[in-house]
């Protein structure tokens, strides 16, 4: 845990920083809360599960990485597990503004990304904009999804999403976070394997172009990330966005990058390929990313 983050404990609520820091200390979070730790840090505070998911989403926020607007958006959205996941904004310098990742599909790629099968609550700091509206709409829960908000009553995706365009205007009815996967064989270097493994539990319905990313960090950890299509298709994320979500949660940095592998089939009717290269040169590692063919 980073010290900036410390020092938002600091800043929180004085009963809530002081049941945090242990945890932070520590250094067992992992930008998610389990069950039991939420219903401590509710015992410890004294407060509602709504109002503790908005009393920590300055901690959320502080995992923001906005070097162009300076503007820090956290969430936090929460699994039907009962464990809640952080996320917040991340922008590149360099690459053009579509890359952007907003803080709402940084908690839900992370809550996807951990194993999550459905999701009840995201809770944020900001109104959702009209992307990430969309992008939730694409959730196998958007139909149930509550949004909470600071001084705003909890509201359904609805309430914000009227009249909405989603994938059943295409025919699509597998969802979002539903299970879904590819039968891509294995292949012998585990890093491959492991962007293999990404791209065959990526939602790709609309293309059906299945896409996924390895890093592999100096430390020795691999962090993956898979693609998530969404039927408006612009709000689409893109693999290596989403194991940049995993890396920024979990408190590791560009610099410990030691190589990307990108995976998807060379028959698909697109590529993330030149996007991912652009990505990977502006984060600084332009020398160091493998393109895996997926043999289908
Ligand atoms: N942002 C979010 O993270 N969520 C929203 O819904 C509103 C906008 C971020 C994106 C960008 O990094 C910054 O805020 C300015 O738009
Ligand atoms: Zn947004």
């Amino acid at each position: 845990m980073c010290q900036q983050s410390k020092t938002v404990v600091a800043q929180c609520d004085p009963k809530l920083a002081q049941a945090l820091l242990p945890l932070i200390q520590s250094g067992i979070f992992d930008g998610s809360l389990s069950p039991e730790q939420i219903n401590l840090l509710q015992h410890q505070t004294g407060l509602t599960q709504p109002d503790l998911a908005l009393a920590l989403l300055p901690l959320a926020a502080s995992y923001a990485r906005a070097p162009l607007s300076d503007f820090k958006v956290g969430a936090i959205a929460q699994g039907s597990s009962g464990r809640w996941y952080f996320g917040a904004n991340i922008e590149f310098p360099e690459v053009p503004l579509q890359q952007t990742v907003h803080a709402e599909q940084s908690a839900i790629i992370h809550a996807w990304l951990r194993g999550e099968d459905r999701l009840s609550a995201v809770t944020v700091n900001y109104t959702p904009c009209g992307h990430c509206r969309q992008f939730m709409n694409e959730l196998n829960s958007a139909e149930q999804l509550t949004i909470y908000l600071p001084q705003q009553p909890p509201q359904p995706l609805h309430h914000y999403l009227p009249n909405a365009f989603g994938p059943k205007d295409l025919g699509i009815t597998q969802l979002l976070f539903d299970p879904s996967t590819q039968d891509y064989a294995s292949h012998p270097d585990p890093l491959s394997d492991q962007a293999i493994r990404a791209a065959s539990q990526s939602y790709a319905p609309y293309s059906h172009a299945y896409s996924g990313v390895a890093i592999q960090l100096r430390q020795g950890t691999i962090i993956t990330g898979r693609y998530a299509e969404n039927a408006a298709f612009n709000p689409t994320l893109a693999p290596l966005q989403a194991a940049l979500i995993a890396l920024t949660l979990q408190g590791f940095s560009y610099g410990d990058i030691e190589c990307i592998a990108l995976a998807e089939p060379p028959s698909a009717k697109l590529s993330q390929a030149a996007a991912t290269e652009a990505l990977a040169h502006a984060i600084g590692v332009q020398q160091r990313l493998l393109k895996i063919a997926i043999r289908d």
